[in-house]
Formats: structure tokens, C-alpha cells, sequence
């Protein structure tokens, strides 16, 4: 195992490795309080991921989709519930062992792919590993290979501004999988593309992911990535069912 795999390892998972889920949430809330009005969103939601295990998180637009996904990715703090990722409790976790997590043990895709403008796809794809400690030389190896994997051998330096939306996400999600987390979160990842696109991004994000082993949770509108998914779990009314 290089140092990439071991830094990456001991920041996922703490130690020893737990069995278990990937991922577990039970009765997890969230609200958020604007001109002294509170607004509850998640008002119960509870899931399990296994390792691996595709998911697909659908419901109506403002049912708080993003909001579950936020906390999943540990962007954002249920008010509470249990939430624990790995076998760590999260809401225990100081904010240095937090962000750790957040870089390397959770690649995140977004609809509207957040990459760095002024950076090349090579230097976008190492931005996560550069956070971990990743050496450059390894760093750029990993990146190359990744891009290549995903046809943009071509595209190394290109900068997102000359890629498509669907190349960009393609080097989204190549920066996603760099440090070969074990958890994928993905917010619409196919809300700004074509139909050819989409399907495309799809095919890499599912290969992907089942090569590496790591699980995927999807957020969709649309009923073709859902059916792609092992499990559908929808959100209606602040609630997972
Ligand atoms: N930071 C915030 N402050 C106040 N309200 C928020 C905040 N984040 C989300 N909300 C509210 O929470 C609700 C759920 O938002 P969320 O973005 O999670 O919905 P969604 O299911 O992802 O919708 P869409 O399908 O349109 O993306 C909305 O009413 C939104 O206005
Ligand atoms: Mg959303």
C-alpha cells in the first residue's frame, strides 16, 4: 500500500477499519432560521449505505435534497440525530478530523461542476490530493491516469472555460475519485447536461465507483439516473422514505 492509499486510510477511517455500513443517519434534522422564522427541513431522515451500494435520493424541488447531501458530505451540521460515516461518529468530530474526512474519504460531483477557472483539468483533478499531502509527482501520475481513464487525455491543460459541460464533469468527477474515497456524493450531477452528456457521466461515475468499491449517492430529478441506482430513497415532507 503507497503513502496515498495509508494517509487516506487512517483519515477515512480512524482505526481499526470498521465493519458495519458505510453509512448510517437515523432521525437526522435540520432547519434554518431566516428573520427570526425557523424553517424545519429534514424533519426525520434515516438511511444505511453499505459499501458499494448505489443510491438515488429523489423528491420535489425544495423538499431539502441538497440539505441531506450538504450534511452527508460534512459541508453542513444536522441540529441533530446520529450520523455516522465509516464508523465515526461525526458529530463528535473536532473540526481538524472533520475537514480530513471531508477531503479524503468523500469525493464530491455538482451540478455545476465548481472547478477552478484559472487552473488546468491536471491541476483541478490534484486539488484534493494536494490538501492530503500527495507528492506532485504522484499527484500528476494519478491525475493523468484518471483523465485518461475518462477520455480527456487530450484535455491536461485545457482550462474548464474551453471544455464542455460534460468534459468538465467528467474532470469533476476525476477529481472526486482521486483520492479513491470510499463514499461518492453527487448533487444533480447530470442537471446541466445533455441527454448523451448524462449518460455518458453516468456510466463513468457507476464504473468507476464499482471498480473502486465505494459507494455513490445520487441526487436526481431525472427518472434515468434514478433507475440506475440499487435503492430509491425519496424525501417527502422533510422525512426519508
Ligand atoms: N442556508 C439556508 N438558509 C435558509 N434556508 C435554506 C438554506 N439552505 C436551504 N434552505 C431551504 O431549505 C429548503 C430545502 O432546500 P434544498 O436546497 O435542500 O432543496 P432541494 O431538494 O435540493 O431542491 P432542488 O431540487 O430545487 O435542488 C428550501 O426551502 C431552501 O430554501
Ligand atoms: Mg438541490
Amino acid at each position: 500500500m503507497g503513502s496515498r492509499s495509508a494517509t487516506a486510510d487512517r483519515a477515512r477511517t480512524g482505526d481499526p477499519a470498521p465493519d458495519g455500513p458505510l453509512l448510517r443517519i437515523h432521525d437526522l434534522r435540520r432547519g434554518f432560521t431566516v428573520s427570526g422564522t425557523t424553517i424545519d427541513v429534514l424533519k426525520g431522515c434515516s438511511m444505511e449505505v453499505a459499501r458499494g451500494e448505489v443510491v438515488a435520493v429523489v423528491g420535489q424541488s425544495g423538499s431539502g435534497k441538497s440539505t441531506l447531501l450538504n450534511i452527508l458530505g460534512l459541508l453542513d451540521g444536522a441540529d441533530s440525530g446520529e450520523h455516522v460515516f465509516n464508523g465515526l461518529e461525526v458529530p463528535r468530530l473536532g473540526e481538524g478530523r472533520r475537514a480530513r474526512l471531508r477531503n479524503e474519504g468523500i469525493g464530491f460531483v455538482f451540478q455545476q461542476f465548481h472547478l477552478l477557472e484559472r487552473r488546468t483539468a491536471l491541476a483541478n483533478v490534484c486539488v484534493p490530493m494536494v490538501l492530503a499531502g500527495v507528492p506532485l509527482v504522484r499527484r500528476r501520475a494519478i491525475a493523468r491516469e484518471l483523465l485518461e481513464s475518462m477520455g480527456l487525455g487530450h484535455r491536461l491543460s485545457s482550462r474548464p472555460h474551453q471544455l464542455s459541460g460534460g468534459e468538465q464533469q467528467r474532470v469533476a468527477l476525476a477529481r472526486a475519485l482521486s483520492l479513491n474515497p470510499p463514499l461518492i456524493l453527487a448533487d444533480e450531477p447530470t442537471g446541466a447536461l445533455d441527454a448523451a452528456s448524462s449518460e455518458m457521466i453516468m456510466d463513468q461515475l457507476l464504473g468507476q465507483a464499482r471498480t473502486r468499491g465505494a459507494a455513490v449517492i445520487v441526487v436526481t430529478h431525472d427518472p434515468e439516473v434514478a433507475a440506475r441506482a440499487d435503492r430509491v430513497v425519496t424525501i417527502t415532507d422533510g422525512r426519508t422514505r
